[in-house]
């Protein structure tokens, strides 16, 4: 299965603009090919390009399915991902075909947690729609009232999902003075005592927070869990924060909510679809920021999760044991 002239395993990348100091350590020890653009491969050439690989470095763009691994070929030892995330990954059909998966937990949990402070931030003190006022001449004078939002101080933020990154987003949170943590989790996490926060159940926390913090992973049973009852259970102030999955979002419920402000605001680093249609009334709203999916977007980050993306390839390649295997 190696590369019949070279004797190197095949390791196909998604595409062109992987941070290279991955890629570096792949060339070293592979035959490496590319998605030659800094865009997905449409599906038809991720099919095609596939074929013959030993190795798949992809993204979260990238669907992973059985018609993928089919197309690849019974010589497809692992499939790595440059993400936290893998809903975008069949698990169970590659486990089935003993293909090893690899991911990037912990190193982008900081980078994650800092942007889902900035964004809740540009969000309640409207930093987008204040920008754009300075810029444009809607800056007429100091004004009391205007531009005003709810202050994170003495607030009630309860977490969604209170796995690495949710407990980062509390940590952090509780520098602001907040009132009080609240978190929903399947299951009760150790961590909470020191970070000084509350397990309650889901609607308990759409109840009393201030703020809604969304960290959950995208799995059956968090899709759509913010639904129309969801938002009408969530407190008219209220400002929700998405930084996970589009998928855990009702996303029409969402903009019904923003419309008819049933809550306050929404700041969303993810959508569905993504990348987010320009006609979405989203965009339109002015209680609404959108990001396009920039959580993890710290130098730093994305420099490490690419080297652990070719450091999982690698191991698996030679049969080792993983630095970050999806178990
Ligand atoms: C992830 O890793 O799953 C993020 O969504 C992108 O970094």
């Amino acid at each position: 299965v190696r590369n019949m002239s070279s004797g190197k395993s095949k390791v196909f990348v998604t595409r062109n603009d992987m941070p290279k100091c991955g890629l570096d350590l792949l060339n070293k020890e592979c035959d490496v090919s590319y998605w030659d653009e800094p865009s997905p491969a449409p599906r038809q050439e991720l099919l095609k390009r596939v074929a013959g690989t030993n190795a798949i470095y992809c993204a979260l763009s990238d669907k992973i399915d059985r018609e993928l691994l089919d197309a690849a070929g019974p010589q497809l030892k692992v499939v790595s991902t440059i993400s936290v995330g893998y809903d975008h990954v069949d698990v169970a059909e590659c486990k089935k075909r003993g293909i090893r998966i690899g991911y990037t937990p912990d190193v982008l949990t900081d980078a994650t947690a800092e942007l889902t402070l900035a964004l809740l931030l540009c969000t309640s003190r409207r930093l987008t729609e204040a920008i754009h006022e300075a810029k444009t001449g809607g800056w007429v004078s100091w004004a009391p009232t205007w531009m005003t939002g709810p202050g994170l101080a003495g607030a009630t933020v309860g977490i969604v999902g209170f796995g690495r990154i949710g407990q980062a987003v509390g940590r952090r949170v509780k520098a602001f003075n907040t009132a009080k943590i609240l978190y929903f989790n399947r299951s009760e996490k150790a961590e909470a005592k020191e970070i000084g926060a509350e397990k309650v159940s889901f609607d308990e926390l759409l109840q009393k927070s201030d703020f809604v913090i969304c960290t959950a992973a995208l799995v059956p049973e968090t899709k759509e869990i913010f639904n129309k009852a969801a938002f009408a259970k969530m407190k008219n102030t209220a400002v929700f924060v998405n930084t996970s999955r589009g998928g855990t979002v009702d996303q029409d419920a969402l903009i019904e909510a923003l419309q008819n402000n049933v809550i306050w605001g929404a700041g969303l680093d993810v959508t569905t679809p993504e990348p987010l249609p320009l006609d979405s009334p989203l965009f339109r709203l002015k209680n609404c920021v959108v990001l396009p999916h920039i959580g993890s977007a710290a130098i730093e980050a994305r420099d490490t999760m690419s080297i652990l993306t070719a450091q999982n390839i690698l191991a698996a390649l030679n049969g080792k044991d993983m630095p970050a295997e999806l178990k």
